[in-house]
């Protein structure tokens, strides 16, 4: 029986699983990372569930969409349909479930803070006053395309980016959302290209600054606050999207990595470098690698944000770092934690004959975690296996293994 209800459950892409309780989401998830990894891992996985799984997320984003009115009442054989006339309407929120041209009009949301649903019948009103179309998916027209929000769980600063094709009133904007959110951060972006991602080609500041700070909380097994790391992020920047959970995270690969008390640490994958930040202070240096070049630049503002030193940040593919600098120093200590499509097999070659003899692997997609053991595990065992369930309602989970050279 779902504990959390949401109107437009089945009919909108935000969800998938909130039609059981989030217990029985976790079971269901448990049993399904169990069947996947049973060749490599028959011990029950732990999962360190989400304490509080209603609005647990830091950021969305939504879709304006202009779309024909869906009808109930449709007759594909009723030969009135070819002379009525199409009706259209206008959406705000998340796409439809299978489909990348219509929107869920969101009138309420388990997902974010609980500001999202007034903030979106404020913008609905604005729009409708200065009479500004939504986009047209289909036809690519339409001014209004998608609205990005973002907030600093820890910090309570909030980010909001208007996604448009042309000039709107900003004026008008910025006191629509003021009338929720009097605090926020305001950004327009224009994105004019015909892929479907809020992906700005310009940036502007409507009010206040163009990023905000988050900061992650890390504790030892006993709970209590070992360090914290401030994160600058800007809209474009990965953090992960559950901060509360993602802590608990970096908190228990934190304390492994004090075990283990490597002198270097390879941080592939390493993003802005949230493991390399957390660890900072337990290794003489570490060396992050990844392939988003903003990513390494918000990395190196976060490394000096939080006066950390000894963090070399490398803008390469992990499959290319490892060819040209091979991995020599056995005692250090691989952080992996790849994108959902999971390792280039040059890369897992390359870290299953490194020699190294500690290795982590965090991994949002376990098909492509057991594709990468199948890999790894010739050459390593694995120690440890969890999970965290930084994704409530949906069907993903985020999962830890610890590998031992044989
Ligand atoms: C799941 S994120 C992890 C980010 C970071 N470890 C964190 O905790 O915030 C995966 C990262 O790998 C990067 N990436 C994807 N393919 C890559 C590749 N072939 N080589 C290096 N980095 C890659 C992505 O840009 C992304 O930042």
């Amino acid at each position: 029986m779902p504990n959390i209800t949401c109107k437009h459950f089945g009919v909108c892409g935000g969800c998938s699983l909130l039609n059981l309780s989030y217990e029985e989401q976790v079971a269901k998830k448990r049993a399904k990372l169990q069947e996947i990894l049973k060749d490599f891992w028959t011990e029950e996985i732990p999962v360190t569930v989400t304490d509080e799984p209603k609005n647990f997320r830091n950021k969305v984003e939504l879709g304006f969409c202009h779309q024909v009115k869906w009808r109930d009442d449709y007759d594909k054989k009723d030969p009135a349909n070819k002379t009525r006339p199409l009706e259209f309407e206008q959406t705000l929120g998340f796409k439809l479930k299978g489909r990348w041209d219509r929107a869920v009009d969101i009138e309420e949301c388990a997902l974010f803070n609980e500001k999202l649903v007034p903030l979106l019948a404020a913008l609905r009103a604005w729009a409708k006053q200065e009479n500004l179309e939504y986009y047209d998916q289909r036809k690519h027209t339409g001014v209004l395309r998608h609205l990005m929000l973002r907030e600093g769980k820890n910090t309570g600063e909030e980010i909001v980016v208007l996604f448009v094709t042309d000039d709107f009133n900003e004026k008008t904007f910025v006191a629509a959302v003021e009338s929720v959110l009097p605090n926020a951060n305001i950004m327009a972006a224009v994105n004019n290209g015909l892929a479907d991602t809020a992906a700005p080609e310009s940036l502007r500041v409507l009010k206040g600054k163009d990023h905000i700070f988050e900061k992650i909380i890390l504790t030892d097994e006993s709970g209590k606050t070992v360090r914290e790391v401030v994160f600058k992020l800007s809209p474009q920047s990965f953090f992960q999207t559950n901060t509360k959970t993602a802590q608990k995270m970096y908190s228990r690969v934190r304390g492994i990595v004090k075990k283990i008390a490597p002198k270097r640490i390879y941080d592939l994958y390493g993003g802005a470098g949230s493991f390399s930040l957390s660890c900072a202070d337990l290794c003489e240096k570490s060396v992050c690698v990844e392939s988003v070049a903003p990513a390494i630049y918000n990395g190196i503002e976060n490394a000096k944000l939080n006066g950390v030193s000894n963090v070399q940040f490398f803008c390469a593919k992990v499959e290319d770092f490892v060819k040209e600098q091979p991995i020599e120093r056995k005692d250090a200590l691989i952080i992996l934690d790849p994108p959902r499509g999971g390792m280039h097999p040059r890369a897992a070659k390359a870290v299953a004959e490194s020699g190294v003899e500690n290795v982590l692997y965090i991994s949002c997609n376990p098909v492509t975690l057991a594709n990468d053991l199948k890999i790894l595990t010739q050459h390593y065992e694995i120690l440890h296996v969890e999970a965290f369930d930084f994704f409530p309602h949906s069907d993903h989970i985020e999962t830890f293994v610890q590998l031992k050279l044989k």
